[in-house]
């Protein structure tokens, strides 16, 4: 493809580039910096330049203390909670301080003066670096930072940090330890517990929460050089409340470099791979990992990054610029790095990055990540449904105390045996003044249809029997049960109906018939009663098994009664499907104040503003698509006439005041052929982190958010889906790209998708069937299926 066809593709107006709020550079596709200290926008860079390995994860806190900071580092599903509040990930001790003196004088970015400034994350390895020219009293210093949290050992923080005094002899003093001061914003999870010292040079933390008593053990350990000599130095130690810090002082001349590395590690009780204790292991584990220097720390890390990572979920975009590419690599950069290396855990919303949503799990993971999971690296999908399948126990806690029958999985998910996590109290009401009470927790149900359709969607990609026999088909049929002694029998309207919920549009409450909540919830039914015919029919023991558990045959008849009386909400005469009840009575505003507003601004949405949840229940704007997310997830129901109709109605009245709206938006307009629409919407998913407004991602990243970024690339201009039928592929590219190449796993087989303008073709290393406008393909190992657009 040349550069003439590209030009002639592209409308004037999309010819734009994505406005990040980092510097990036144009011949490298895994770099994100910035060349200003930014004291004031300290936050947004600590979420966005988070380092972690799905174990343990740190925000990207510089080494010297500034007003602006806020440090968290957490242990993946080590919940706690402290009385009153909701459960939530606690902030562990800081392990990344780093205090440097020089001639007595604190070195601060915001003293002094600061040139050559650069810092940067290094999207494929995960490692920070950051470098300046410090100038104070007309003495010059450079200063040389770099760390990581290492893939290859799950425990390991390392950072290594260079001083250079370039006009004069000094005595520089550092300070570095074990920080238990850390808070979630005020709430102390952790006891004081014990620090010591062992072997005059190894420092230890002991600590645990105080109510879910997990325990921890935190060990940090420094080695130090001048120019290539290590000094055998012994810290001067200092202990405070929850605090234990190493100070050293050494003489360091003109021209001379003093290097700190700082090994640190974090075990927990909860760990599987634990030998002895917390304490012992942590320790053993520093004293053999402390011999090994950085660079092959690193080495080995990077290796894990490559191999495990970047080899399987390969995405390589060829455009106007690497912007794109960016975007999809850092999105993958921070799933990865938030995912659970275990089956107890799951992903929260903003994964680790910081402490909003307090590390709970959302339908986000099941809608908008999973897919990427399932399609790249099936193996951390299935750890991520096992979550769920543990989960059973607090979802049917959950079903029983509404006195329902069957699972229904919480709102916001937390250790997997809670059954709802979901906080009661919000922001102010604008009106009254007093707290608003969330309702979500109660009313926002649709997340257990969305569980089971996250089962089905993996169950399909894979063909994982044993997952379905063990774990998948239970699940689902918990569900189904839930809907079966949920629904509603409406005496007068002759349907089962669902009434007083939240649909994904959550400026809606107590809500019936849910346009989004009503399709789900019968499909979850209707796939309930088909998997029970298929067991009896083909797997009696797995039938057996199960009916013992749920008695599938009184399941099967409610399921088939009530799947066939269901109420879902048709289109009218002007073909739009209402998103509830009363929707479409309500009046209609302006809302393109509201639309794409900065958003995570003091916490409040634009429109909250304005006006309070009661005026809002009252006004047909919505907050992210219900109905629209409904016709793409199912897209064969309705003709593409009726899904453009309600398109043109619902588009202009959503305001998107949620990260997990732009990625459908992006898909539904590609599958509709409104390409403009697509990329715009494209752009704006990338730019919900990376983008300009530096109070976004203050609390942490939008891991849906990431999961819509791969999701339109490789489901929207990729055209891959899941479906029913199969798996399908009908890509259409943006115009401003050359191509687009992916790679998916499809039941076992590797599959590399290559895209283009005029043809895409499919390669695999087995035997594969896809779709592409109704003809089934079947590609045979290692020919390149080749099809024109
Ligand atoms: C959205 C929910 C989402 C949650 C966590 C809310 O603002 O409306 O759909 O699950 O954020 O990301």
């Amino acid at each position: 493809m040349n550069n003439k066809y590209v030009f002639k593709h592209i409308s004037k107006k999309r010819w734009i580039n994505m406005l990040f709020g980092v510097v990036t550079k144009p011949d490298n596709d895994w770099w994100i910096g910035r060349t200003k200290p930014d004291i004031c926008h300290l936050s947004k860079l600590e979420s966005l330049m988070f380092q972690g390995n799905g174990y343990f994860g740190i925000r990207g806190s510089v080494e010297e203390h500034y007003m602006e900071e806020k440090r968290d580092m957490f242990v993946m599903g080590t919940f706690d909670k402290y009385e009153d509040e909701a459960t939530e990930l606690p902030n562990l001790p800081d392990l990344v301080n780093l205090e440097i003196k020089i001639n007595n004088e604190v070195m601060k970015l915001n003293h002094g003066e600061v040139s050559n400034f650069k810092r940067s994350l290094n999207i494929k390895n995960g490692e920070m670096t950051r470098s300046f020219i410090w100038k104070y009293n007309k003495n010059q210093y450079e200063f040389k930072f770099k760390r990581f949290v290492s893939m290859a050992r799950l425990h390991l923080f390392i950072s290594e940090v260079e001083v250079t005094p370039l006009t004069d002899n000094v005595r520089i003093q550092i300070k570095s330890g074990i920080d238990g001061q850390q808070t979630n914003c005020g709430t102390q999870h952790l006891v004081e517990g014990t620090k010591r010292l062992f072997n005059a040079r190894f420092m230890q933390m002991q600590t645990r929460t105080q109510e879910s008593k997990i325990k921890f053990a935190l060990t940090e350990y420094h080695r130090i050089f001048l120019d290539e000599t290590e000094l055998n130095l012994n810290p001067h130690l200092k202990l405070s409340r929850r605090q234990i810090y190493a100070n050293y002082s050494v003489d360091v001349n003109q021209g001379q470099t003093l290097t700190v590395v700082k090994y640190a590690n974090i075990f927990s009780s909860k760990d599987k791979d634990l030998k002895c204790s917390v304490s012992e292991d942590s320790l053993l584990d520093l004293k053999k990992v402390g011999r090994i220097d950085y660079q092959a720390l690193l080495a080995e890390s990077t290796k894990v990054w490559e191999e495990d990572i970047w080899q399987n979920s390969n995405v390589e975009i060829q455009a106007h610029n690497n912007k794109p590419q960016i975007a999809v690599n850092f999105a993958r950069y921070q799933l990865i790095s938030n995912t659970p290396h275990d089956f107890g855990m799951n992903i929260g919303a903003k994964g680790m990055t910081g402490e909003g949503y307090k590390g709970h799990t959302f339908w986000d993971t099941e809608i908008f990540m999973l897919p990427y999971y399932i399609l790249s690296l099936p193996h951390y999908a299935h750890n991520l449904l096992e979550y769920r399948y543990l989960g059973l126990i607090g979802a049917k806690r959950k079903a029983h105390q509404g006195c329902f029958h069957g699972a229904q999985y919480p709102w916001e998910a937390a250790m997997p045996a809670d059954a709802e996590s979901a906080p009661i109290w919000g922001n102010a009401d604008i009106v009254t003044g007093r707290p608003m009470k969330i309702l979500s927790g109660f009313l926002e149900q649709h997340v257990t249809s969305d569980v089971a359709y996250g089962v089905m969607s993996y169950l399909i990609a894979t063909n994982d029997k044993i997952f379905a026999h063990r774990m998948g088909y239970e699940m689902i049929l918990q569900c189904a049960k839930f809907w079966a002694s949920r629904v509603e029998w409406n005496n007068e309207k002759n349907h089962y109906e669902i009434t007083d919920v939240i649909g994904p549009d959550e400026y809606k409450e107590h809500v019936s018939n849910d346009a989004f909540t009503n399709y789900m919830a019968y499909w979850c039914m209707k796939r309930g009663a088909e998997i029970i015919a298929d067991l009896r029919q083909n797997n009696l023991e797995v039938y057996d098994r199960l009916d013992q558990k749920i008695n599938l045959k009184e399941l099967f008849k409610a399921l088939i009664q009530k799947s066939a009386m269901m109420y879902l909400p048709k289109p009218n005469t002007e073909e739009i499907i209402p998103q509830d009840d009363d929707y479409l009575s309500y009046k209609k505003i302006d809302i393109s104040k509201y639309k794409d507003a900065e958003k995570d601004i003091e916490d409040v949405s634009e429109i909250f503003k304005d006006f309070d949840l009661k005026q809002l229940d009252k006004i047909q704007v919505t907050k992210q698509p219900d109905v629209l997310l409904m016709l793409l997830i199912f897209e064969d129901i309705f003709p593409k006439d009726t899904i453009i109709k309600n398109w043109n109605y619902y588009e202009p009245k959503t305001t998107h005041d949620s990260s997990l709206s732009y990625s459908p938006h992006a898909i539904l307009a590609n599958d509709l052929g409104l390409y403009d629409k697509a990329f715009e919407y494209f752009e704006k998913a990338c730019q919900i982190d990376l983008g300009t407004n530096m109070e976004s991602s203050v609390k942490g990243t939008h891991m849906a958010g990431f999961g819509g970024v791969w999701n339109t690339v490789v489901e929207a201009f990729g055209g891959v889906r899941i479906t029913e039928k199969g798996l399908r592929v009908e890509p259409h590219l943006p115009s401003t790209w050359r191509s687009l190449k992916y790679s998916i796993n499809w039941q076992g087989v590797k599959a590399e998708v290559y895209v283009t303008h005029t043809y895409f073709y499919v390669l695999t290393d087995g035997k594969i069937k896809f779709i592409y406008h109704q003809h089934e393909y079947q590609v045979e190992p290692k020919e390149k299926l080749v099809i024109e657009l």
